[in-house]
């Protein structure tokens, strides 16, 4: 009796623990280039930033076809959690990187950039500290 109810205040604390770290994801990204605030927690951006969306596809497709452990293209190895989420933000908005200059992004329209960025934004490196990320608003 004693020991199902210790059972069952654990199952219940790590289900609350859960669902308190899945909400420590930041919710919103301020976008720098389009001086836009984006709601990645709600309605279709929440979809398309998580791991089935568009921003981890193309990541995948395009990001990824060089950025892969060991490869022959002098990448560095390249996944969500290799910066913060400011880190990421930094990547797409500032930062001169020479992939970015020389085309090898453009098979990615503007609108899939944003969502990639979404997406290495809200599972960076960071984004399970309980002071979430979040940019704006
Ligand atoms: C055609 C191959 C290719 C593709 C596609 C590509 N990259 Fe790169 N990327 C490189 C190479 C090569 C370097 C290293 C360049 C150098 O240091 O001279 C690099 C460097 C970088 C760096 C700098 C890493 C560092 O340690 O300073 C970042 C960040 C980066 N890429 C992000 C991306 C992102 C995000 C995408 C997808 C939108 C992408 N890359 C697509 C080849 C690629």
């Amino acid at each position: 009796m004693c020991k199902t109810l210790v059972i069952v205040i654990g199952c219940l604390i790590a289900f609350t623990w859960t669902i308190y770290s899945a909400q420590a994801r930041p919710g919103k990204r301020f976008d720098a280039k389009t001086q836009t605030c984006r709601m990645i927690a709600d309605g279709q951006l929440d979809w398309e930033s998580d791991h089935w969306g568009t921003g981890a596809q193309k990541f995948k497709q395009v990001c990824k076809s060089c950025h892969t452990r060991d490869n022959d293209k002098g990448a560095p190895f390249l996944y969500m959690e290799s910066y913060g989420s400011k880190g990421w933000n930094r990547v797409f908005a500032e930062r001169r990187i020479p992939c970015k200059q020389d085309g090898s992004w453009d098979v990615l329209s503007a609108e899939e950039l944003l969502l990639v960025n979404d997406y290495l934004y809200r599972n960076a490196n960071d984004t399970y500290d309980p002071n979430d990320a979040d940019s704006c608003g």
